[in-house]
């Protein structure tokens, strides 16, 4: 039995931290294990210039605590009219990445895009310049079932567009459905991607309803059967290098979660390298944890892997029920709950 591993310093690919006060809170959660993150843009308005990216830079490394080495990777908000113009800037000022969220697929996508086509000389400028796209794979047709919203997003638009930019670096985020997984696997690695959650790979979608609705398994997309959970959990331990770790850790006030229209997104930055040991090692399968959470997501963004490293051990231990939040409360995922593994400090 193997009960502690040390391993390179992850990354998060796919991260939410707002901004404000709360940054104070999930910054620090992040920066003590993982060495850089790919920062979400949307928040209130959404982050759509490389001026405003730089300022959000600037306000999240204010949070970063003393002695930690963490890199925040920005991204820009694509909307139907962001200039093909801006991504030049984007380039200039680091940007990596764009995030396409449909409009109305989740938290704060308002702006998001109503016609992928109405973006394309936005995405021909970086596919030209190397700026990746990151995409939330939904549909939002309220005819199309909300557990059949990913599936039906791969042969709506992923394929269509996958077909007019062949090169363009694409992650397919947060997937949730075998389908999705096989269709990445099916994807050329060198422009296609995707990330998977640690909580998609821990729970399926009785979490959300044992015992009554607990609102803080709720997300989006949101968890799915267990044959979906199974196919994620052969994607992530595979080695295959499409396949690299994102949280989609998503805070949100406690009060907003547990309401009668309860915000989605799971908060899990507090304990994620913990939560993926977890999953890799109920999948006997902890040794591939390195590929997926440091190596696969730096080689497919073209970046340097970390050089530092951590250590994890199979010891339980029980994080804080609640953190503070602002002027609120933040409850992660699993609040209370004791934890099989924990990052040794
Ligand atoms: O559950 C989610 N929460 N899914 C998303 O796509 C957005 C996120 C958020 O920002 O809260
Ligand atoms: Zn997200």
């Amino acid at each position: 039995m193997t009960d502690a591993i040390t391993i390179t310093r992850p990354d998060d690919w796919h991260l939410h931290v707002r901004d404000g006060a709360p940054l104070h809170t999930v910054v620090p959660h992040t920066a003590a294990q993982f060495g850089r993150a790919i920062i979400m843009p949307n928040l209130k308005p959404p982050i759509t210039t490389a001026q405003q990216a730089l300022a959000y830079k600037e306000r999240i490394l204010k949070a970063v605590p003393a002695g930690l080495e963490f890199t925040p990777l920005m991204t820009l908000y694509l909307t139907d009219n962001l200039p093909a113009s801006e991504i030049e800037r984007a380039k200039e000022a680091g940007v990596v990445a764009l995030k396409l969220y449909p409009a109305g697929a989740t938290t704060n996508s308002d702006a998001g895009v109503t016609d992928i086509k109405k973006t394309y000389a936005t995405l021909e400028a970086m596919q030209r310049l190397g700026i990746l796209l990151l995409v939330h794979g939904e549909v939002t047709s309220p005819d199309i079932d909300l557990f059949d919203r990913e599936a039906a997003f791969i042969d709506q638009h992923f394929i269509p567009l996958r077909k007019d930019f062949p090169e363009l670096k694409i992650v397919f985020e947060h997937i949730t459905t075998q389908e999705a997984a096989q269709y990445v696997s099916s994807c050329n690695g060198a422009y296609t991607g995707a990330t998977i959650t640690a909580h998609h790979l821990l729970f399926n979608r009785n979490a959300i309803f044992i015992g009554g609705v607990r609102p803080h398994y709720y997300c989006l997309p949101v968890l799915k059967r267990e044959k979906h959970r199974l196919a994620l959990i052969n994607a992530a331990i595979s080695g295959d290098a499409r396949f690299f770790l994102g949280t989609d850790s998503a805070p949100h006030p406690a009060q907003l979660k547990e309401h009668a229209s309860g915000c989605a997104g799971c908060y899990t930055a507090h304990a994620a390298i913990e939560m993926y040991a977890e999953a890799f090692d109920n999948a006997g399968a902890i040794y591939q944890l390195e590929k997926f959470a440091s190596f696969n997501g730096a080689d497919f963004y073209g970046l340097p892997r970390n050089t530092s490293t951590i250590t994890l051990q199979k010891e339980f231990w029980t994080p804080p029920e609640s953190f503070a939040f602002g002027e609120a409360d933040l409850k992660p995922l699993r609040s209370g709950e004791a934890l099989p593994w924990r990052m040794i400090p």
